[in-house]
């Protein structure tokens, strides 16, 4: 469970990254895999996006959580489910979801971890030889709540199974432990919730907070992920 600030300091080329963004990068990409978008392409910069943009790619992000505003979608999980986006290639770019995903790309496997996948993500561990780096994208590069939640739940689910290893992910667990019984009112109070609320997408917040609405596992291949 580690901040973008501390991921260069393990080696992750033998390890599987499961990158964490609940609110709301890694829910969009799994909604909108899980809703049938062809493959989402995480990109840097809004100029990359653009580019991808004039070769027939759906544009898609925000910066501080607001819409870029010549994009064709932001960052809502509603928007990446519209069905005019079945079959279609998303391009996307974001505050910290995208810059974690670049940060893990040396990874043996890189996949995508929201509540919305949890079972399907966990089962997916499960399967793996790889020892699993959980990478919490917080914001821009400090701490935040919903991410180490989800941490969390990660290794309360693994517990019977894995060695929780370090000190951060013994204290996701039990951050988990102490939140599990109402996750949408904790995500509520956390510091994004609240950046969030400028721009009235409540009920993106607490659709983000849902368990397994998708049975999928986003998997970067290339530079495109998808299920
Ligand atoms: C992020 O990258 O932190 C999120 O995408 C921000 C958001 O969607 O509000």
């Amino acid at each position: 469970c580690y901040t973008p600030d501390l991921i260069h300091q393990f080696e992750v080329e033998n390890k599987t990254v499961v990158v964490i963004d609940i609110l709301r990068a890694t829910s969009c990409m799994v909604a909108g895999l899980g809703s049938g978008i062809q493959s989402i392409t995480p990109v840097a910069t809004i100029e990359e996006c653009e580019a991808l943009g004039k070769q027939g790619y759906i544009m898609a992000g925000e910066r501080g959580g607001e819409k870029v505003e010549q994009f064709h979608i932001g960052n809502s999980p509603f928007d990446y489910m519209k069905p005019e986006l079945k079959g279609k290639k998303v391009a996307t770019t974001t505050t910290n979801g995208t810059h974690a995903i670049e940060l893990s790309k040396n990874a043996k496997e890189v996949v995508i971890g929201s509540f919305l996948n949890l079972n399907a993500l966990v089962s997916h561990m499960m399967k793996s030889e790889n020892d699993v780096l959980l990478f919490c994208a917080g914001w821009k590069g400090r701490y935040n709540l919903e991410d180490t939640l989800f941490a969390g739940a990660v290794c309360n689910a693994l517990k019977q199974n894995a060695e929780l290893e370090s000190d951060s992910a013994l204290c996701a667990f039990f951050l988990y432990q102490s939140m599990a019984t109402d996750l949408a009112y904790y995500i509520n109070r956390s510091n994004h919730a609240a950046r969030l609320s400028k721009f009235n997408v409540k009920e993106d917040i607490e659709y983000c907070a849902r368990l397994n609405e998708f049975n999928v596992v986003p998997k970067l291949i290339g530079s495109e992920l998808t299920v």
